[in-house]
């Protein structure tokens, strides 16, 4: 597991520190340490523990914070430095810099400069300490029992044989979620004690919060008490993914059926959508409904695979070739019905590449897990898609005019 870059953000006026604080914390590998509105608690922020990267607005008082730069760049030289200012005269920009701030962007800042300048300003700090190669498969089903959980526990279980991975498993159904069942475990700790502590997560906390199957898999389930599920928040559910994704090679996310906002961040935040279906009507109506639904937010669309599962159902199943015609594209996957072993698999709680390694749906689902490994050596990297701003998983609710 990698670690995060630590950082302090300085700025007095409250609504640029605010949102600045929330661009930064949504990078993967980011985790804020401190937030001061003035500089000298910024000052004390500094000698109580020593950040990787100081993000400081220098507007409120020029000269203070040209010292605060300076002194901080002497004491410390390896601390990276942010400057953020409404100036953007050449003067001010070089009397920053030779104070000692690596980086100069200019208010607004937008997510796609953050994007791009914390790399630059943080150098090698990232590449160390940055798990870039994350990635993210999120399932999601058309209508109740399709099977997503069975593919997204069995996706998790197969990429966790390979020991260079560090898997992690996110029950996002958090009604009804049965990930634990699927992986026989009674978890201590729930998304919801990762949620309500989301201001002093870190990667220890997050450790501590999931259960490791014997898989490899490391499960985060769905809250114990059904009362609890509004303490998960897309803001909150945001960070923790952000977490995750710093700390895991890959992410596997069950997606609830409800499609809420919290839902909606991690499809946002998914490099894959496997959008789960079946053979019959009121499945292939709801394929349709929310591929119509996806397109109206930005980049969501574009990263959905539909896959068919228990093909070969019934005899008198819609054929392939009709459902693909009523979706107007192709499957991507088409996994076969084996009632029996996926029976098995759940009741006994044990993944597919455990209890039947040599079964025709476990070589499915293997290779669907490494087609969509190489796709993803052929598209961008998500985080520079994020940086071109398409992908705006902060402003999901943003949707397309
Ligand atoms: N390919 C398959 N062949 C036969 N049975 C399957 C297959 N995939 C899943 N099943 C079975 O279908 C049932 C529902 O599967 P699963 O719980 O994974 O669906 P789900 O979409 O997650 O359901 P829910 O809406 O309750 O979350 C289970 O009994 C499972 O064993
Ligand atoms: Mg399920």
């Amino acid at each position: 597991m990698s670690n995060q870059l630590k950082f302090v953000l300085c700025e007095p006026k409250k609504s640029v520190r605010e949102s600045l604080s929330k661009m930064l914390s949504s990078m993967g590998y980011l985790f804020l340490e401190a937030e001061c509105s003035s500089y000298t608690a910024l000052n004390d922020a500094i000698a109580t523990s020593i950040p990787d990267l100081v993000v400081i607005g220098i507007d409120d008082d020029y000269a203070q914070a040209l010292a605060v730069i300076r002194k901080i760049h002497g004491q410390l030289p390896d601390v990276a430095i942010m400057a953020v200012s409404d100036r953007n005269d050449g003067p001010t920009i070089l009397e920053t810099m030779r104070a000692g701030a690596g980086e100069f962007l200019n208010s607004p800042v937008e997510m796609s400069d953050l994007a791009e300048a914390v790399p630059r300003v943080c150098g090698s700090k990232i590449n160390k300490s940055h798990n870039s190669t994350s990635r993210v498969i999120a399932v999601a089903g058309v209508t109740g029992g399709v099977g997503s959980t069975s593919m997204a526990v069995n996706i998790a279980a197969y990429l966790a044989q390979d020991p260079v991975n560090s898997v992690a498993l996110v029950d996002l159904d958090l009604s009804v979620g049965d990930a634990d069942i699927f992986l026989d475990c009674i978890p201590e700790y729930t998304l919801i004690d990762v949620a309500s502590n989301v201001s002093r997560l870190d990667l220890s906390l997050m450790k501590k919060s999931m259960t490791r199957h014997e898989s490899g898999v490391y499960l985060l389930p769905r809250p114990v008490s059904l009362l609890d599920n509004e303490i998960v928040t897309p803001d909150n559910l945001g960070r923790v993914l952000s977490v995750l994704k710093s700390a895991f090679s890959h992410l596997v996310i069950d997606i609830s059926k409800s499609y809420s906002t919290v839902d909606l961040v991690a499809l946002n935040f998914a490099d894959h959508i496997l959008l789960v279906t079946q053979l019959d009507l009121p499945c292939l109506r709801n394929v349709v409904r929310l591929l119509m639904s996806f397109d109206e937010f930005h980049g969501l669309k574009e990263k959905v695979k539909v896959i068919v599962n228990r093909c070969n159902l019934q005899s008198n199943q819609i054929s392939v070739k009709k459902a693909e015609e009523t979706i107007g594209q192709a499957f991507y996957w088409q996994v076969p019905n084996d009632y029996q072993t996926m029976a098995a698999v759940r009741n006994n709680g044990v993944p597919l590449v455990m209890q039947a390694p040599q079964a025709n749906i476990t070589q499915c689902f293997m290779n669907l897990t490494h087609s969509l490994l190489d796709v993803q050596k052929t598209t961008a990297a998500p985080d520079a898609v994020a940086a071109s701003g398409k992908k705006q998983w902060l402003g999901f609710l943003s949707r397309k005019s």
